[in-house]
C-alpha cells in the first residue's frame, strides 16, 4: 500500500504522565489518530491534541486475536487519510505489547513507523516502590517473564533457579501456581514477594508476603500488578526509609 501515513510505536510508561518520554509528549500533541491500549491511564490521553481522534483498542481477556486484527485493519483504513498515527501501548512497547508482530506488519504492508521506547512497568514498578532489582551482595541478575497461562504451560521455569529476581508481569491471575512451581524447583518458600498494583497512579498499592502464603492463595492482589520474587524485596523499607530522609533534606 502507498502511504503518506507514519506509525509511531509509542510507549505510555506505567501510567503517571510525568513518566512519558519528551518525544511521547510531543507525538501525542502531533497525532492526527491515537489507536490506545486499555492500559494507558486517563490522564495521559488527556494529553493528546484535541482534534486527535482517540480509538480504544484495548484488548479484553480471550479476545486478543479478534482485537489484534481489528487493530490491523483500523492501521491499514488510517494509513490512507492520516498523517500521524500514534499505537499508544502501556509500558514500553517492545515488552510484552505485540510490537514486534506490529512492527512487522506495517512493514509488510509498506507504511513507515518508529519505536518509541517507554518506561516499562517491568522497572519502573519495583524502583517507584522502593525495591532495587539488583543490590550489590545479593542480587546480580533479574528476569522478565510473563505469568499468563500459555508461559506456564510453555515455559520451562527451571531456567530461572539461578535467576535472582524474578520480575513477573500479567501473573496475578495464576499466582498460586507460579509461587507453587518456583518452591518446587527449589527457591526458598520464605523467599519475600511483593505485588505492585497500578504503580505510579492514585491507586497504587503495594502488597508484601512470600513464596509459601502465595502459593497457598492467601493473599489478595488485583490486577494490573508486577510481581516481585526475590530477597530484594527486604530492602524495600530500608531504602524507602533513605528516599524519605532525602526528600524531607
Ligand atoms: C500486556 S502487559 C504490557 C506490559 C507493558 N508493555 C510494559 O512494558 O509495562 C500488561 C501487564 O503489565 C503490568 N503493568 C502494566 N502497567 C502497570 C502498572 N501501572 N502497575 C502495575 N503493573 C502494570 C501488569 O503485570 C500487566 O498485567
Amino acid at each position: 500500500m502507498a502511504s503518506m501515513a507514519k506509525v509511531y510505536l509509542v510507549g505510555a510508561g506505567p501510567g503517571d504522565p510525568d513518566l512519558l518520554t519528551r518525544k511521547a509528549l510531543r507525538l501525542l500533541e502531533q497525532a492526527d489518530v491515537i489507536l490506545h491500549d486499555r492500559l494507558v491511564s486517563d490522564g495521559i490521553l488527556a494529553l493528546a491534541s484535541p482534534r486527535a481522534r482517540l480509538i480504544d483498542v484495548g484488548k479484553q481477556q480471550g479476545q486478543q486475536e479478534e482485537i489484534q486484527s481489528e487493530i490491523y485493519t483500523w492501521i491499514l483504513r488510517l494509513g490512507r487519510s492520516a498523517r500521524t498515527i500514534v499505537r499508544l501501548k502501556s509500558g514500553d512497547p517492545m515488552v510484552f505489547g505485540r510490537g514486534g508482530e506490529e512492527l512487522e506488519f506495517l512493514a509488510r504492508h509498506g507504511i513507515d513507523a518508529e519505536v518509541v521506547p517507554g518506561l516499562s512497568s517491568a522497572l519502573a514498578a519495583p524502583a517507584l516502590a522502593g525495591i532495587p532489582v539488583t543490590y550489590r551482595g545479593v542480587a546480580a541478575s533479574f528476569s522478565v517473564i510473563a505469568g499468563h497461562r500459555q508461559s506456564l504451560t510453555t515455559l520451562d521455569w527451571s531456567v530461572y533457579q539461578g535467576v535472582d529476581t524474578l520480575i513477573i508481569l500479567m501473573g496475578v491471575e495464576y499466582r498460586d501456581i507460579i509461587a507453587h512451581t518456583l518452591i518446587e524447583q527449589g527457591r526458598p518458600a520464605s523467599q519475600p514477594v511483593a505485588f505492585l498494583e497500578n504503580a505510579s497512579t492514585s491507586r497504587e498499592r503495594v502488597v508484601e508476603s512470600t513464596l509459601e502464603l502465595v502459593a497457598r492463595r492467601q493473599v489478595e492482589v488485583k490486577a494490573p500488578a508486577v510481581m516481585v520474587i526475590g530477597e530484594v524485596v527486604r530492602h524495600r523499607t530500608a531504602v524507602r526509609r533513605a528516599m524519605l530522609q532525602e526528600a524531607v533534606a
